[in-house]
């Protein structure tokens, strides 16, 4: 899966005065200072501050997690840098995963918006506002491809496909880290977790992995080496075993593929604890032994644990490892404290205030925009029309749930900030139509149905319903798994007593995975798919209702139809018996006196289909959009050349609007099976009524390389299909060939 990459920054720390002085630092280091760099401890759970600033003047903790106070941060820099015998100032680490105070869409909603240099932005703000509170180290991007919408951690991921979460992958590290790690407002970014956490079995959380070579080659690893080429600072390991071998310890994947191979020579950090997880996971048999297997796989930086602060010099003094080891890893951590400035007088955070207010709303309630995917809008009721609307009634747990609009992750976010949506609904009315609220029910698990007579008589007496539904933001995120993705609690019963009253119906669904959402979409007129948008969730979604703004999110993940066809995902393998539609008879269409070979035999499930509900890159506009054919400029490819491949765009409504066109190939023939789609570009186009525009990619056989079974990345010549679409399922694909420049013999 090539990507063609920015530039990776300069890594400052590597000029030869700043090795100079890394190198004179380890060589004054005592072996209790140096196994202190190799420490992280969490403020929020460590003793008090005293406690910590001891610690820190011994030399015995080079990097805190969960420290945002920012004359804390000041007292316990001035503590490692004037009390500490060598002065070594500290990491501050923090989870800014989707904004630290202005909270953006969750990163599967900011996925949904195809719009990478939006979301570099939004990570540049959430760098700048971290800074400030003295925080130097996010733990983000999350790069795990996710395939499992039971999976409560997918709310963190950019979705299914390996390309667009490299994308967003790169956007977010060049956005936290901007074109200098040491400038005011930059931050360390943290690519993780390396690697294959996405495919934990069943999509229960911290479950086993077992991916084949082909898959991690092709599907798990590309977005983490794309953040590596980006510059990404540092890569975090992850809970999970791989075919048995938790990542903490795979020296195979750590030191082979990350470091040998790929020349990461940035701070490794494990996940939380991880390291003495490898006992609990029988890898290791004591906390001795898992530090042993953390070292000689690569790790320099236990998040959280005893492993290394009990066992390294134990370790050492036996002969199991070598100081040379310690040092190497010691080494990365103070060059990454150079990169970011840190021994730099004044290499205190920047002024609380950096940048306005003002732009980061702006930027925040445009991504909420581009991030809610519009999923039906039978009739065209989007739309609404302010002048045309008496009353519209809002019912709902989530219309005005201020924290549960923010999603998972958000530590440094205030719920007071938030707009919901019943604010800025009552904001738009104005006096100009009538808004009444209803919750009925306390929030998205609740059960208790015996409002719901209240509200049929609300919309009764109302224009039209607007139903805020979905999930609470503790429905998903880290160990927040679910065996079933319906909406949870009486959900469904609000909604079909709404629509048991005949007036129209909008769905708002707020929600950190895709749901199943089979039953309710015939309950709804209007349907707009929003995940948790974070601080502006109601600005934007008022914007989008009252056509501000066109909807232009597409779909990051495939929507199943029930969770009985997870995994489900668009860049599936043809198989030898792929369904087709004259193949496929469900449950429903069998004859009463069927046998067994009584229908095709192929790849479906006989209740549910091959087919999602809505497929990956799916998404309405308020336009009317088609596609004219794909042309190509030759149907021969060599390898030393490129292909154009066009199509037109045309909006045919009534209503302007950004279609994002979507390029996908597929390798009909390859050493290795290879997916039926892959996607390989796209373009957001803005479109007004009766325009039409060409969209036009340039294919290399760059874009067509994949990793073979021997673990090269090559295209291979043959036969390729290539689309222009709306989506992974739509269009006719034009053919050509790829050819090696045949000399004559
Ligand atoms: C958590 C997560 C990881 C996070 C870390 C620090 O358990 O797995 O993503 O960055 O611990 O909070």
């Amino acid at each position: 899966m090539p990507l063609d990459l920015p530039p990776a920054p300069v890594r400052q720390a590597d000029s030869s005065d700043d090795l100079a002085l890394v190198t004179d630092l380890v060589s004054r280091m005592t072996l209790a200072e140096k196994i202190g760099q190799l420490r992280q401890i969490d403020a929020a759970a460590a003793a008090t501050e005293p406690a910590i600033i001891e610690a820190v003047r011994r030399g015995e903790v080079g990097s805190i997690i969960n420290l945002v106070d920012f004359e804390q941060v000041r007292r316990m820099q001035a503590a490692a840098r004037q009390d500490s015998r060598l002065g070594i100032p500290l990491l501050v680490a923090r989870d800014v995963i989707h904004g630290f105070r202005t909270i953006f869409p969750i990163p599967l909603g900011q996925a949904a918006s195809w719009n990478p240099d939006l979301v570099r932005t939004a990570a540049r703000i959430s760098a700048l506002e971290a800074a400030a509170a003295g925080v130097n180290w996010t733990f983000s991007p999350m790069l795990d491809v996710s395939r499992d919408a039971r999976w409560g951690r997918i709310a963190e991921s950019f979705g299914e496909d390996p390309y667009l979460t490299a994308l967003f992958g790169v956007a977010m590290v060049t956005g936290y880290q901007g074109d200098r790690l040491s400038a005011p407002g930059s931050i360390a970014a943290c690519a993780k977790h390396f690697v294959g956490y996405g495919a934990s079995e069943g999509g229960r959380d911290y479950n086993t992995t077992n991916i084949p070579t082909n898959e991690l080659n092709n599907v798990y690893l590309p977005p983490f080496q794309a953040a590596v080429a980006a510059g990404a600072a540092s890569v975090m390991s992850s809970f999970s075993d791989l075919d048995g071998v938790p990542a903490t310890a795979n020296k195979a994947l750590l030191r082979g593929v990350l470091r040998d191979k790929w020349g990461f020579d940035g701070v490794l950090i494990s996940d939380w604890n991880a390291i003495q997880e490898l006992v609990v996971h029988g890898y290791s048999g004591t906390d001795r032994e898992a530090a042993l297997a953390a070292v000689q796989a690569g790790v320099d930086i236990e998040m959280n644990g005893p492993a290394y602060a009990g066992s390294l010099e134990a370790l050492l003094d036996d002969g199991l490892i070598e100081m040379a080891q310690i040092d190497d890893m010691v080494r990365r951590v103070l060059a990454l404290k150079l990169s970011l400035g840190l021994f730099e007088d004044g290499g205190d955070p920047p002024s609380p205030e950096v940048g306005s207010g003002a732009d980061r709303l702006e930027v925040c309630r445009e991504l909420a925009r581009q991030s809610v995917v519009l999923l039906k809008n039978e009739h065209q009721i989007l739309p609404l029309r302010r002048d045309n609307l008496t009353s519209i009634a809002v019912l709902g747990p989530l219309a005005d749930a201020p924290a549960e609009q923010l999603g998972t992750w958000v530590f440094d976010g205030e719920p007071a900030d938030s707009v919901t949506p019943l604010q800025a609904l009552r904001d738009v009315a104005a006096g100009r139509f009538e808004v009444r609220f209803l919750p009925v029910l306390a929030n998205s698990r609740d059960r208790d149905t015996s409002r719901l007579d209240e509200a049929r008589a609300l919309v009764m007496a109302s224009d039209i319903a607007l139903v805020c539904l979905g999930e609470d933001a503790i429905l998903s995120g880290e160990a927040h798994s679910r065996a079933r993705i319906d909406l949870p609690g009486a959900q469904r019963a609000l909604l079909e007593a709404v629509r048991e009253t005949g007036k129209p119906v909008i769905a708002i669904i707020l929600a950190g995975r895709p749901l199943a959402l089979t039953e309710i979409l015939p309950l709804v007129d209007g349907l707009l798919f929003a995940w948790h948008p974070g601080t502006l969730a109601g600005p934007a979604l008022a914007d989008l209702l009252f056509g501000d703004a066109s909807p232009s999110g597409r779909l990051p993940v495939t929507f199943p139809r029930s969770v009985g066809q997870i995994p489900i995902h668009y860049n599936r393998k043809n198989t030898g018996r792929p369904p087709t539609p004259d193949t496929v008879l469900l449950i429903d269409e069998i004859p009463a006196d069927a046998r067994q070979t009584s229908f095709g035999m192929t790849a479906f499930y006989l209740d549910d289909g091959h087919t999602p509900l809505f497929p990956f890159g799916f998404g309405l506009t308020y336009g009317e959009i088609a596609y004219g054919p794909v042309a190509l400029s030759s149907d021969l490819l060599d390898r030393s050349a490129s292909l154009t491949v066009t199509a037109s765009v045309t909006n045919h409504g009534h209503h302007a609007a950004t279609e994002t066109a979507q390029l996908y190939v597929r390798d009909l023939v390859g050493s290795l099976t290879r997916p039926i789609r892959d996607l390989r570009g796209f373009r957001r186009v803005m479109l007004q009524p009766g325009e039409t525009r060409q969209v036009s990619f340039q294919i290399t056989a760059h874009d067509l390389a994949f990793h073979t079974a021997e673990g090269r990345l090559e295209a291979e010549d043959g036969l390729f299909d290539v689309w222009i679409g709306p989506d992974a399922e739509s269009g006719t694909p034009a053919r050509f060939r790829l050819q090696s420049r045949h000399r004559p013999t």
